[in-house]
């Protein structure tokens, strides 16, 4: 049986992987990159999903803003393909839900439904700098 975690440092890889598996190279030009270039995911708001040590899904939240309205996006969210339909999708997004809550976040948006807020959507700040094509911003001199 799998078992929630939060993410730790040794998982990057293996959800970079998931995420290429699950969503592929077309990825990086969709909207919600935008959103997220150079902004970290919310430290405390990465879960993975583990059994006998292996990776099977991975969600990760991005803090962004609405209007003046600071929130989060949810995802990404993939499950490894030969293990989708177990129920593990479901139980990363209620923990990420849960934890966010239990850290005060009062919204949480899957591509649209934005309720309450009003206003354009935006990166919540900048933690890396990059340039337009991803690469980083070096200090000159
Ligand atoms: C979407 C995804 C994460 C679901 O993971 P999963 O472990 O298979 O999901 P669960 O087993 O927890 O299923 C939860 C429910 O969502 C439904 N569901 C699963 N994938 C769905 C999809 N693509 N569209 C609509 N409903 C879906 C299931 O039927 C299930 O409903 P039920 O309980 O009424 O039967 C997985 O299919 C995946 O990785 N897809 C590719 C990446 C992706 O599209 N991610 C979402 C956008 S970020």
């Amino acid at each position: 049986m799998w078992e929630i975690r939060q993410e730790a440092r040794g998982d990057a890889l293996h959800i970079d992987e998931l995420s290429e598996r699950s969503f592929g190279p077309g990825r990086f030009v969709k909207t919600v990159y935008r959103l997220r270039e150079g902004v970290n995911a919310e430290q405390h708001l990465g879960f993975v999903a583990i059994e006998e040590g292996v990776l099977r899904g991975s969600v990760r939240f991005w803090p962004i803003c609405v209007g003046t309205e600071a929130s989060l996006m949810l995802g990404p969210l993939a499950v490894q393909p030969d293990q989708r339909g177990r129920g593990i999708g479901i139980a990363l997004m209620n923990r990420g839900i849960e934890e966010a809550r239990a850290r005060g976040h009062r919204a949480i948006i899957v591509d649209g439904a934005i309720g309450a807020l009003e206003g354009s959507v935006h990166r919540a700040r900048l933690d890396d700098p990059v340039c337009a094509d991803g690469a980083p911003l070096g200090m000159a001199g």
